[in-house]
Order: structure tokens, then C-alpha cells, then sequence
């Protein structure tokens, strides 16, 4: 019961966005979301139960967090106490976690963390506790779900669909497709610097504000058909169209929100105005960009280092990350 069970996950990108809760406590979401999982962005993570703790701790990167981050962890690692009916005088945890994702990149994620956070914890738990009924990925998804909505699609590898669900037991994340196939991204790291509105509360003013919300649910419902079938036909043009036309509706919400705020900075756009003439040039380049400045860029696999090339070339100031598809979590040690 005492050693360390050890996980990795990957961060994943969204094509169509989570932008919003209908349940905050249950991070319900108020549309479906899909993204790629990517392979060389990751948090590995360990956990073990630890008799000389009075309450759950965590340590980023060998530093010991405070009261206020550990409380978010001690939130999900409670949803399995209550699973795995973990009798009171079980000791509680230590979880120490690292981020192979530059995080001074301003490319960090909650996604891989709170993935890998399920993945270990599960781990962890069915050791200690084997009687207990398993625990298959998607109910897992939905674990992960409560440390931070992005993290449920971190469960799986690919292509992966958070579905809108019922309620909080399926509300989870369903795998599409492995995208072992001609795709790729190029992720800009523009600023260096911390978000200046989290992306919980950017969506939170903005469900609560902005007039072209229930417009933006209903595009992303078509949205989201285009890409699934974008992926099924292994057609990336009609992926990455639907994608970029996903993520203008998206940051034009916070356009019409009450105070108005955006993510995009001028750099963004150059970066953006600069993928619109690689695809005039004939290139599959398409963009998308998330709670912050940075722009992720889809291509083909068979293209990316040509891509990669010509950004570096424009832009030798922004440091570019290569990513191919990824796989879900792993299981790195465990008892
Ligand atoms: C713009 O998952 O970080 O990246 O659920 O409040 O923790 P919480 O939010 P988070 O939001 C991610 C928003 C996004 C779009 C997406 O990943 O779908």
C-alpha cells in the first residue's frame, strides 16, 4: 500500500472548444467538445497513500503547493475514496507531479495533469482496495472530469469526443479515432507569461454574458459534425475548416461578453494572417488557439517539418513545439 503508483498522461488540444459549465460542482458541460491528444506534451505523476499525513499533500516539480491547489486535488482524490468505500483511518496522500509540458511556454495544461492525477489514483486504489467492482476508462474520464473539464478527454488517445451526457455518469470522454494517420501539430508558444483570465473563469463571464453564447452552442453542435466527419473521410482540410471556424465563433463570444475581454494578441494574429498564406501557398495549415495567445497549428504529418520550417523562418522569436498524435495514459509503476 505504500509504494508509489505512477502514471503518465498527454496533454490534448480541442478542434471543437469547451467553453462553458451548466453544472460548476459537477463541471457539466453546456456543449460537447473533441480534441487530439498529442504525444510529446505530458504529466507524469505519482501518488501513494502516506500514514504520516494528516491531509492530502502535493508537490509540482519537487515544490510543495499550497492549501489552495492541494484542495482541488483533495476534491478528486475524495471521488475515490467514496468509490472505492475507503474505510476513515485510510492515511491520506502524497501526490508529486512533474510537467514535461514547457510550462514557461505558457503551453501548461490542466488536461495532462488532472489525467494523469486519475490514471495514478486508480491505480493506487484498486491495489489497495481489489474487491472493489474496476473502474473502466470512461467512468475514470469522468473522475478526471472533476479536477478540470479539459482532462476528461486526456483518458484517451487521438481523437477523443467529451459527450454532453445526462449527468455526471456519462459525461465522459469517448475515444474516435486514433489519428494514426497524416496528422500533425505545430504549437507557437507566443508569450511566456500567466494567463491573465483563467480559462474557468473566462468561460464562466462569458456563459453568464456575452449575447452571442447561445449562438455559439448552436454552431458548435454543426461544427462538430463537420469534424467527425472531417475524421472519418481522414479528410484534413475539412478538419482543420471546421476547427478554425470553431475557434473564431469561440473567441468571438468573449467579443460580446460584458466587460469584453480576448485571448488573441497582435503577435496571434501575425501568426494567424501568416497561416493563411501558407495555405494560399497550397499547404493543409489550419490554426486554433485556447485560453491564451498561443496558436496551434494542424497539418499533415507529412508536412509538419516543412510547416515547422517556415514558422521558424518568419518567426525566429517563437519558440515552436512539433507534436504527432498521442495515446492515452499510461501506466508507468504500479504496486
Ligand atoms: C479553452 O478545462 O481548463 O482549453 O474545467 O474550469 O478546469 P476547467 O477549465 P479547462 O478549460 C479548457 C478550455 C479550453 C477549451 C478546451 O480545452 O476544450
Amino acid at each position: 500500500v505504500n509504494t508509489w503508483s505512477v502514471a503518465r498522461a498527454h496533454t490534448n488540444i480541442a478542434l471543437i472548444k469547451y467553453w462553458g459549465k451548466r453544472d460548476e460542482k459537477l463541471f457539466l458541460p453546456t456543449s460537447p467538445s473533441l480534441s487530439l491528444t498529442l504525444d510529446s506534451l505530458y504529466t507524469d505523476t505519482r501518488v501513494r497513500f502516506d500514514p504520516k499525513l494528516s491531509s492530502d499533500e502535493l508537490w509540482l516539480a519537487g515544490e510543495k503547493q499550497d492549501d489552495k491547489s492541494t484542495v482541488k486535488i483533495t476534491r478528486v482524490i475524495d471521488l475515490f475514496r467514496a468509490r472505492y468505500s475507503v474505510p476513515e483511518q485510510t492515511p491520506r496522500m502524497r501526490v508529486e507531479s512533474v510537467n514535461h509540458v514547457p510550462t514557461a511556454a505558457g503551453l501548461a495544461s490542466s488536461s495532462s495533469g488532472f489525467a494523469a492525477l486519475a490514471w495514478a489514483l486508480r491505480d493506487a486504489f484498486e491495489s489497495a482496495f481489489p474487491q472493489t467492482v474496476a473502474m473502466d476508462d470512461r467512468e475514470l474520464s469522468t473522475f478526471a472530469r472533476r479536477g478540470s473539464g479539459s482532462a476528461t478527454r486526456s483518458i484517451f488517445g487521438g481523437f477523443v469526443e467529451w459527450s454532453y451526457g445526462t449527468g455526471s455518469n456519462d459525461s465522459c470522454a469517448i475515444p474516435v479515432d486514433d489519428a494514426r494517420w497524416d496528422v500533425a501539430m505545430v504549437l507557437a508558444a507566443i508569450s511566456t507569461q500567466h494567463k491573465k483570465i483563467s480559462s474557468t473563469y473566462g468561460m464562466k463571464h462569458t456563459a453568464e454574458t456575452s449575447s452571442f453564447y447561445s449562438l455559439w452552442r448552436e454552431a458548435s453542435e454543426q461544427d462538430l459534425a463537420t469534424v467527425r466527419e472531417g475524421i472519418r473521410e481522414r479528410d484534413i482540410d475539412k478538419i482543420g475548416a471546421a476547427m478554425e471556424a470553431n475557434c473564431m465563433k469561440f473567441h468571438a463570444t468573449m467579443f460580446a461578453a460584458n466587460p469584453p475581454f480576448t485571448y488573441l494578441t497582435s503577435r496571434s494574429w501575425r501568426v494567424i494572417e501568416f497561416v493563411h498564406e501558407m495555405r494560399d501557398s497550397g499547404l493543409s495549415v489550419y490554426f486554433t488557439m485556447d485560453a491564451g495567445p498561443n496558436v496551434k497549428i494542424l497539418c499533415r504529418a507529412s508536412e509538419q517539418q516543412f510547416v515547422h520550417d517556415k514558422l521558424a523562418e518568419r518567426f525566429p522569436e517563437i519558440t515552436l513545439f512539433d507534436a504527432l498524435p498521442g495515446s492515452g495514459p499510461e501506466t508507468l509503476s504500479k504496486d
